[in-house]
């Protein structure tokens, strides 16, 4: 389905975001001839700009440049729409720091943008219970629920989009996806970049708020989540809910890297967390007394992303004599390289009956011969249609604060050389995913 005759506005347009990730998303869906006739982009910002150095600013394609206008400010952004034709979409995405929230918002509805106009807001989404409940009321106040879109891009990575499907349209794993068989849950996001140039915005959140409360809590929901009773958008975040309300912090570890608090925009004695990780418990049936351990790390040794499950340990019998033999694992591999990986025992060829650990893998890039969208040509896609699948509820960005809400900026912060991995406070139980790089 194409969303013809929309009109996207990006307000921030000049920023970080806009120019790394939501131009170049909106440039590929505009070549791939997904965005309909007559829709056009109108980039707002302070700055006065030409609509020409605006255009200057992307690499975009030629074709798709024409489609690209420029207006300063909110004032007059709504009659500038009007001149541009009638929409049958108007989307306005606050590609913005989350305090001007609340008043861009209220200028947005003085403008004229009301009730079918659609909002796209970022993470992240408050920065404790009670500015995210605040964050819901005032968007409420001019926008429509059913109108308000609050992203989280891992949920539109493919190999994320790709986790219920494993589970659900698969008939192999899910009997022993509970806490029979899975002696652990793990889940493991570390970057090899600092904070880079959002030292100001990142010395007010760290790691817990960043990746954990939104991104990492997503993915642990799809994976423990019961199957929903449909694939409709409301009853998918139902489920997701349903975990989050059973989801306990056991335990949780910060660490900062060196030299953080010389970086560009950090307070001094700044003890935000750059490194965080947590054991939680999921009080349901299906989970009851399985730990699950995440972890996320900037500065570290490596980029990935990788979700694993752990099964048992088998009894030290037959071949497991000694207590030897590795326990099974499944990895999701979301990135940089996305796939599937089953970790099993096998022979070693030979006369004697050795055995060794062996994968068997299903990698995107070799499975399927073409290119990977990016995560934001998906969101941005949805949202032009309408689908709220992939973006968080009010209840589940409310719910998961209710959880970390104690944990917030609580305990010592240890520090870790850049470039490491940071040591663990939960000792060996790591399972080390760093051994699954060289697959996909
Ligand atoms: C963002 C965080 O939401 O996700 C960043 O604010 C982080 O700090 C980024 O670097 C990671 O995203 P990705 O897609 O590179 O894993």
């Amino acid at each position: 389905m194409k969303a013809d005759k929309a009109a996207i506005v990006i307000l921030g347009a000049t920023g970080d975001l806009a120019q790394r990730k939501l131009i170049p998303a909106l440039d590929l869906l505009y070549q791939q001839n997904n965005l309909g006739e007559g829709t056009i982009l109108v980039g707002s910002g302070r700055k006065p700009v030409s609509h020409e150095d605006f255009k200057s600013l992307f690499n975009a394609s030629k074709d798709f440049e024409k489609q690209m206008f420029y207006h300063q400010g909110i004032e007059g952004l709504w009659d500038y729409l009007k001149t541009k034709g009638e929409f049958n979409r108007i989307i306005v995405f606050l590609a913005l720091p989350p305090e001007t929230y609340e008043k861009v918002t209220g200028d947005l509805a003085k403008e004229g943008f009301g009730e079918e106009t659609f909002l796209i807001v970022e993470k992240p989404f408050g920065r404790d219970i009670e500015t995210a409940r605040h964050l819901n009321r005032t968007l409420t106040t001019h926008f429509r629920e059913d109108h308000i879109f609050r992203s989280d891009h891992y949920l539109a990575k493919e190999a994320v989009q790709n986790i219920l499907i494993f589970r659900f349209a698969n008939s192999v794993f899910e009997p022993s996806w509970n806490n029979h068989f899975v002696e652990s849950i793990q889940i493991n996001a570390f970057e090899e970049i600092g904070v880079e140039d959002r030292g100001a915005y990142y010395d007010t959140a760290g790691s817990i708020r960043d990746m954990i409360q939104n991104h990492l809590f997503q993915l642990l929901c799809l994976v423990t989540m019961e199957a929903p009773v449909s694939l409709n958008s409301e009853d998918i975040r139902n489920q997701k809910i349903n975990i989050l309300k059973n989801l306990r912090v056991v335990n949780t570890y910060r660490g900062q890297y060196e030299g953080y608090r010389n970086e560009k925009g950090i307070k001094e004695n700044s003890d935000t967390e750059t490194y965080a990780e947590m054991e939680l418990r999921i009080d349901n049936y299906r989970w009851a007394g399985v730990p699950i351990y995440i972890r996320t790390g900037k500065a570290t040794n490596r980029k990935g992303t990788e979700i694993g499950l752990k099964f048992k340990h088998l009894p030290e019998i037959l071949f497991n004599q000694g207590g030897n033999l590795e326990p099974n694992k499944i990895i999701i591999k979301v990135q940089p390289a996305e796939g599937i990986l089953l970790d099993l025992s096998g022979k070693i060829p030979g006369m004697n009956m050795e055995i060794v650990g062996t994968k068997m893998a299903f990698c995107y890039r070799e499975s399927f011969n073409q290119n990977i969208p990016e995560a934001y040509q998906k969101l941005l896609l949805d949202a032009l249609k309408g689908d709220r699948t992939l973006f968080v509820s009010a209840r589940e960005t409310e719910t998961s604060w209710e959880v970390i809400q104690p944990y917030l900026d609580t305990g010592d912060v240890f520090i870790y050389r850049k470039g490491s991995c940071p040591k663990t406070s939960f000792g060996d139980i790591w399972i080390d995913f760093s051994q699954y790089a060289g697959f996909c």
